[in-house]
């Protein structure tokens, strides 16, 4: 009988008796609610129905059955038995023709459905069905009897565990080794190396004694991989990431986050096709995709969650295909220096100059792109695939090749357009910036001839934004010990503090270390190259360890609620409330279209409002 079947169709009748039963076991014909859960007799997995969502659309209503770590309070689902809305009900497809099946949810992790009478025989288990998930002593490889194959697969997107396009599994080919590819070809774009009898070659870090063992058994009919936690409270994750990257984390409590410990490939570029077509991938910094000039993202809802498999499409049909006639095209190529090159390249023996190879190209529509280096012609059918960003600084050798894309007459001219204006921004803005560099240099001058002995904190830290990187003993100091609140914002409190015994000062201390040291900076020097006069200004910040502080000009009107809600305090009269609502839409107009990275602010409110001493409105609170 199937059983989860069972549980599955009980859910929706089940939904108001929310008697929250949490064992390890659960009988045929009992119902599991969404608001139970198997929890695993060590306490650290459990199992239950659980909805995903994304932080844009919000809602989703697909409900999932799932295993997750019940210890961690970071939620991370593990296994995914299979979707299960209200339309498709799942079943684990183990045919059992008896009455006395019990589900548990095993210490490990695994979910085990067993006859009652004889538990030690196991009549299906989701470690034999793993989803992107590697548990601590599962198994990936094969039962060459039964022909079972426990493979992991990539999710499709970062919220949706439907299967995704990169799979991690046993080579086949006999030589004892992992592999990444691509599910829809056959093609791996990455390999472990083969076992040495303590790791596989190429990734030593599977070798750390003091976190797990690694093991390879190739015994009678079973042949697999299998790893063991040497200390068992460790909680670490060996997943196939949506962007077909293996990564392994280690949960960190002083952190409450998990590290990562190695990713394999190393280069996120490495993927197969992981940006999609017509795409530039660069991870000089982090991954990033970019679409080719005169491409625009084929679905930036799919990008947004991750799945870049539909990359980039044509902003205008090359001619050759509109006017369906190869021989009188107005077609052209646009060169994209500094490449690695797509590895699917035709050779044309025949062209023997870059006139030539653009010619032979042009000659057949389904011809995208060529390249010509070397005394040698290639040209590229199709759709492009896995071009790759160099660096390339001119003085040192690089690989970088340049790629002549095939575009349409009207997006060439466009892009030179561009071109063009590009060269005069770029004159005006240095034209600008020498300016302003020989005025900061007059005002530096001025200042520190005016305030020598009171610049200490100011003068050793001032950054390129002129935003100051704050000790925390100092803003301690300046607050007297966060003493003198202001107010609560949505991610911390607001103190009041005098820095040099003059300057007033707004401290907001953020709670938690909610994201790195890196990002948070730069996170800041986003913030900080954002100026508008009805905007609040950041003057500093302080990153040190898990503190996050950010140091804003002090505003002496404090925030417009406490103008229209409290009967204590000014009264403002019509045209102040005008100025002030004129001033406000001023900021947001400057956020949603000036700047150069748009902000979008999401909680415009009055108490996001603030004045300061002539009660000019300044918006606070965007950009986190
Ligand atoms: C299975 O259920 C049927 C009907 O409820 C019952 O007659 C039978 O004895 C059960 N079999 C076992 C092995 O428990
Ligand atoms: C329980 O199942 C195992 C595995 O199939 C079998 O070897 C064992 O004999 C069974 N025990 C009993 C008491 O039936
Ligand atoms: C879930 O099961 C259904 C029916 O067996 C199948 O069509 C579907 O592809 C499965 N989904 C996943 C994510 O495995
Ligand atoms: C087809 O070609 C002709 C001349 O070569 C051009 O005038 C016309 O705009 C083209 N049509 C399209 C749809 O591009
Ligand atoms: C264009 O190139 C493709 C791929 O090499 C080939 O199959 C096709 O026949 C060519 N078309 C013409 C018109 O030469």
């Amino acid at each position: 009988m199937h059983l989860l079947l069972d549980i599955a169709l009980l859910l929706f009748l089940y939904m108001s008796a929310c008697s929250a039963a949490t064992t390890e076991t659960i009988l045929a014909g009992q119902a599991l609610t969404v608001n139970d859960k198997l929890v695993s007799r060590n306490g650290r997995y459990a199992l239950g129905f659980f909805e995903t969502s994304s932080k844009s659309s919000g809602n989703t209503n697909n409900w999932y059955l799932g295993i997750w770590f019940n210890t961690i309070p970071k939620f991370t689902y593990l296994v995914i038995l299979n979707r299960s809305t209200k339309s498709i009900i799942w079943s684990t497809q183990a045919n059992i023709k008896r009455n006395s099946t019990t589900a548990m949810l095993l210490s490990s992790g695994n979910l085990v459905l067993t006859d009652s009478s004889n538990t030690t025989e196991i009549l299906w288990q989701s470690f034999d069905h793993p989803t992107d998930t590697f548990f601590p002593d599962a198994k990936l490889g094969w039962d060459k009897l039964t022909g079972l194959n426990r493979h992991i697969v990539s999710w499709k997107n970062s919220i949706d565990p439907a299967t995704g396009g990169y799979r991690y599994e046993l080579d086949h080919s006999g030589v004892n080794q992992l592999f990444v590819g691509p599910l829809s070809s056959s093609a791996p774009y990455w390999y472990s190396g083969p076992w040495n009898g303590k790791y596989f070659d190429l990734v030593p870090e599977m070798a750390r004694d003091i976190i797990w063992r690694s093991k390879f058994v190739d015994m009678g009919h079973e042949k697999y991989y299998t790893y063991s936690l040497v200390q068992a409270k460790r909680i670490t994750r060996h997943v196939i990431d949506v962007s077909g990257q293996v990564r392994v984390f280690v949960w960190s409590e002083r952190s409450q986050d998990w590290q990562k410990v190695f990713a394999q490939p190393r280069s996120p570029c490495d993927v197969y096709s992981v940006c999609g077509p017509y795409t530039i991938c660069n991870d000089n910094v982090a991954l990033n995709c970019n679409c080719m000039k005169g491409f625009t993202i084929t679905s930036p809802k799919d990008w947004e969650l991750e799945d870049r498999t539909g990359g980039c499409s044509r902003k205008t049909l090359l001619d050759c295909i509109s006017n369906k006639s190869t021989t009188h095209t107005t077609d052209n190529f646009y060169p994209v220096p500094c490449v690695g090159l797509p590895r699917n390249a035709a050779k044309v023996e025949v062209a023997k100059s870059l006139n030539e190879c653009a010619q032979f190209c042009l000659n057949n529509c389904s011809c995208t792109a060529y390249s010509f280096s070397n005394g040698g012609c290639s040209i590229w059918h199709n759709e492009l695939l896995n071009i790759r960003q160099l660096q390339c600084d001119g003085s040192t050798n690089s690989n970088g090749e340049t790629l002549y894309l095939r575009l349409s007459a009207k997006d060439i001219q466009s892009l030179e357009n561009n071109r063009k204006r590009i060269v005069i921004g770029v004159a005006t803005g240095i034209g600008i910036c020498a300016l302003g560099l020989f005025a900061l240099i007059l005002l530096v001058m001025i200042w520190r001839n005016n305030r020598k002995s009171s610049g200490r904190i100011l003068n050793d830290a001032l950054g390129c934004n002129g935003i100051i990187a704050f000790r925390h003993t100092d803003l301690h100091r300046a607050t007297k010990n966060f003493t003198e609140k202001l107010g609560r914002g949505s991610f911390g409190s607001v103190f009041k503090g005098l820095i040099n015994d003059s300057v007033s000062i707004a401290v907001k201390r953020l709670d938690g270390a909610y994201q790195g040291e890196k990002q948070f900076r730069a996170e800041v020097s986003s913030i900080g190259a954002v100026q508008h006069i009805n905007l609040v200004k950041l003057v500093g910040f302080c990153c040190e360890g898990s503190r996050r502080l950010l140091v804003y000009e002090y505003m002496p009107n404090l925030s417009l609620d406490v103008h229209l809600f409290q009967n204590n305090s000014t009264m403002l009269n019509r045209t102040a409330r005008y100025q002030i609502a004129l001033g406000v839409a001023r900021g947001l107009a400057y956020l949603h279209e000036s700047c150069r990275d748009c902000i979008i602010h999401c909680d415009i409110k009055p108490e996001n409002i603030l004045l300061d001493a002539s009660f000019l409105p300044k918006i606070a609170d965007f950009g986190m």
